[in-house]
């Protein structure tokens, strides 16, 4: 099948890449004349594992290619995947501006009729209005089919060919198997439903999880007050097959591109057909809370974090990321900067990014040299390396052994007995 990918962010370039490696032909589009240059040389712009691999696989196995040139890319081809940003808009509302432009764009390119896949994250109703804005530039039909995706950054080549679940919401029938058709070849559960439908699962989806996660931290509020430990309660939790074990880490609170966006946009979504998702704002309002607990609890541990040294391990939104969108690092430093403390930051790849958010703080490359003379080390993204480090090196450099486990990541008996004093998030 002749496929175009419209955007070449995270998601369109997730898609188009693995769409080709499964045999299809997929031109992917780029207003970014640079970033085209640069994926046409093998060069990934954004870090996400496994990526390259697939993309350079099918470019050398002419499957995939890159364009600016939309106008060709959408003649030629059947379906045409939309995958721009839908970056928050001043209300909380996703901004629609990128998507509707596309829409324009392929009704203005259409030589025939044409099925348009929507993967960016819309507020419901938005592809009914693709289509009617396709369909007014075109003398050709046009369908428009809401295939949302539910890609996790640093696993979003595995989430894509190997997901829980492909979503297609559409009215037309033949539009819906035509995409189920590029799916199929997965093997996995296909929901076909209408678009309206579709747009709400992810919106859906999202706020669940975030919902999951600001729940355990609230139960890890109480578990710090009784004593109990929030890891093992949700171990126990989670055992449960009807509440699952996944996301019911506590910690200092979600990030990323996405659930806070989402969060927002889900509730502004509810207000605008008449209903107040009430929800959602105490989900919004424990994240913010569970940001800045990790330097309150410190703060209680030293008295004053005034012209203390604090080591932070990990600065992206989340292990396997160089995304520092919404991440808790941002918050948690300027925390720590507020309380007069001097903050030197490690992260294995997030550190040229996070420098455009905290430019100020002092970046080492090694854990081990990040603490020497530290009065604290606190981790805030879980990477693998920060996870097997060498305590005993660790706390040989410091000046305290202090260490606040922001993601509850660490052994708290292994790191008691090597004589650290502990600071969970509910344990
Ligand atoms: C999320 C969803 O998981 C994807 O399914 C979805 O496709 C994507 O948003 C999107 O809408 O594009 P992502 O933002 O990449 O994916 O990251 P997650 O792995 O979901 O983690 C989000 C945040 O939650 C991170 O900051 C993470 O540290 C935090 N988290 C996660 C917790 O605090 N506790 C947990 O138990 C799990």
């Amino acid at each position: 099948m002749k496929i175009a990918v419209i955007g070449t962010g995270y998601v369109g370039l997730v898609a188009g890449a693995c769409l080709a490696d499964l045999g299809n032909q997929v031109i992917c589009v780029d207003i970014d004349e640079s970033k085209i240059t640069s994926l046409e040389k093998g060069i990934i712009p954004i870090y996400e594992p496994g990526l390259e691999e697939v993309v350079k696989r099918n470019v050398l196995e002419k499957r995939l290619s890159f364009t600016t040139d939309s106008a060709k890319a959408i003649s030629d081809s059947k379906i045409i995947f939309i995958a721009v940003g839908t970056p928050q808009g001043d209300d909380g509302k996703a901004e629609l501006k990128y998507v509707y432009a596309v829409a324009e764009t392929i009704g203005k390119n259409a030589n025939e009729p044409k099925i348009i896949v929507d993967k960016s994250t819309v507020p419901v109703g938005t592809s009914r209005k693709v289509k009617e804005l396709a369909e007014k530039f075109s003398e050709h039909r046009i369908e428009v089919v809401s295939n949302p995706e539910f890609l996790r950054e640093g696993s979003a080549v595995k989430d894509f060919l190997e997901p829980d679940r492909v979503v297609i919401g559409s009215d037309n029938s033949e539009a819906a198997k035509a995409i189920e058709d590029l799916y199929k070849p997965l093997g996995k559960e296909i929901l076909i439903t209408n678009p309206e439908s579709a747009e709400l699962i992810k919106y859906a989806s999202n706020a669940f999880l975030a919902t999951k996660i600001s729940f355990i931290n609230e139960i890890a509020a109480i578990a710090d007050r009784v004593n109990a430990d929030v890891s093992e309660v949700a171990k126990g939790m989670g055992l449960d097959a009807r509440i699952g074990k996944q996301f019911l880490n506590a910690g200092c609170g979600y990030g990323g591109s996405c659930f806070p966006k989402d969060v927002k946009a889900l509730q502004k979504i509810a207000l605008d057909c008449g209903y107040k998702l009430d929800i959602l704002r105490e989900v919004e309002k424990v994240n913010e809370y569970q940001k800045m607990l990790p330097v309150e609890k410190l703060k209680k541990e030293l008295g004053s974090l005034s012209g203390k040294k604090i080591c932070v391990l990990g600065l992206a939104f989340k292990p396997n990321t160089d995304d520092m969108r919404e991440a808790s690092s941002i918050k948690i430093i300027h925390a720590l900067v507020k309380e007069k403390a001097q903050v030197v930051a490690v992260d294995p790849i997030a550190e040229e990014n996070a420098k455009q958010f905290l430019p100020k703080i002092h970046y080492e490359k090694s854990p081990y040299a990040a603490a020497k003379g530290c009065d604290a080390v606190m981790l805030v993204t879980e990477w693998n390396e920060f996870l097997e480090l060498d305590f005993a090196k660790i706390g040989a450099e410091m000046n305290s052994k202090i260490i606040v486990d922001g993601r509850n990541a660490y052994d708290r008996e292994k790191l008691v007995a090597m004589g650290f004093k502990y600071i969970g998030i509910g344990r």
